[in-house]
């Protein structure tokens, strides 16, 4: 028996086996434990010899069972640490992250800077009804100045936004004869052919103050801090007497292109100074029409292009890198 239990312990290949065995010549059924029940039939001197033989052999094999679970214990102890292994050696895989892009930044800095004065943001719908794109804004149908924005039209009576100016109108009509002091963020859509300086679709930020006494005045110095906030401190503007039918009197304004100047920025070369924005006195049609009493109060409105703020901020040349969405191009501004 013992030879035989020996034997087959030798080739255990698995703690199941080592197990099995286990059961087979040691446990309650067992090869030994028979012959020790068996005992009962023997001699008073046979016993003592028989009983000592038996139990060399029980603690032969247990011995040996012993040490090779010990064994597979060890080894797969050794087997589970190899496998968990960390080699903290090894480079780390890189991972690519998303940034900003350029419009959405040079957005959240005009928002963070007017904030900064106190302005509170609105929005308003890019699909917009005639009356709140030119009705309410002192353009009514036929009107030349409606040919300033070529419009891409849905019905007859309903087109996407050529501009922020509804949301001014939107606003008024909210807030119902209080005072006003707004920016409107968002895109707007013109039938222009793309080109360097030129998108059928860009972003606007529209600016709105009503109240008692706003005067012109107000306005330049607000645009002035807005510049200088922008562009850096050095930053100076000019205003240029223009049109615009929702304003009286209108200007154009002008920054001068510190940072553009010196790497080639070609929108500033000639001239030193690059147009941002359109702005103005709101006239008193559309504060009348917007439920405000022209008597009582005056405003200021102002309307710039984020892309022309985005193309001078950064020196870029084409209006187009920012829609075509090249990756080398949006990567440049992940880590500005
Ligand atoms: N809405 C004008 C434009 O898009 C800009 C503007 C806004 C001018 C507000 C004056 C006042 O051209």
């Amino acid at each position: 028996l013992r030879t035989e239990a020996l034997q087959e312990l030798e080739n255990v290949q698995s703690p199941q086996q080592l197990g099995d065995l286990r059961v087979k010549y040691l446990g309650k059924k067992g090869a030994l434990t028979e012959i020790l029940r068996g005992m009962g039939g023997l001699s008073a001197e046979e016993r003592p010899i028989i009983g000592q033989v038996a139990n060399d052999v029980r603690a032969a094999i247990e011995g040996v069972i012993d040490a090779k679970q010990e064994a597979f214990q060890q080894a797969e102890t050794e087997g589970r640490l190899r496998e968990e292994t960390i080699d903290v050696t090894l480079p780390g895989v890189r991972q690519t992250a998303g940034a900003i892009h350029p419009l959405n930044k040079v957005a959240q800095e005009i928002e963070d800077i007017f904030t900064g004065m106190g302005y509170t943001i609105a929005e308003g719908p890019e699909v917009e009804t005639d009356f709140y794109n030119f009705e309410a804004l002192n353009l009514p149908k036929n009107h030349p100045a409606r040919d300033m924005q070529d419009s891409f039209y849905v019905t007859d009576d309903i087109l996407m936004r050529t501009h922020t100016s509804p949301v001014q109108v939107r606003t008024m009509k909210q807030m119902n004869g209080k005072p006003v002091k707004v920016i409107c963020p968002g895109k707007v859509y013109r039938r222009d052919d793309d080109d360097a300086t030129h998108s059928f679709q860009f972003v606007q930020v529209e600016g709105l103050v009503i109240d008692k006494n706003i005067r012109m005045s107000d306005l330049k110095g607000t645009l002035l801090q807005f510049a200088k906030q922008m562009f850096g401190a050095q930053t100076e503007i000019r205003l240029r007497p223009s049109f615009f039918p929702f304003t009286e009197p209108s200007a154009e304004v002008d920054v001068t292109c510190v940072k553009c100047s010196g790497h080639g920025c070609r929108m500033c070369k000639q001239t030193g100074w690059l147009e941002i924005l359109g702005c103005g006195m709101v006239h008193p049609r559309v504060l009348e029409m917007g439920g405000y009493d022209p008597n009582e109060v005056s405003g200021f409105a102002f309307g710039m292009g984020i892309d022309r703020i985005a193309l001078l901020k950064y020196g870029i040349d084409d209006i187009r890198h920012f829609y075509t969405n090249d990756i080398r191009f949006l990567n440049q501004f992940a880590r500005m």
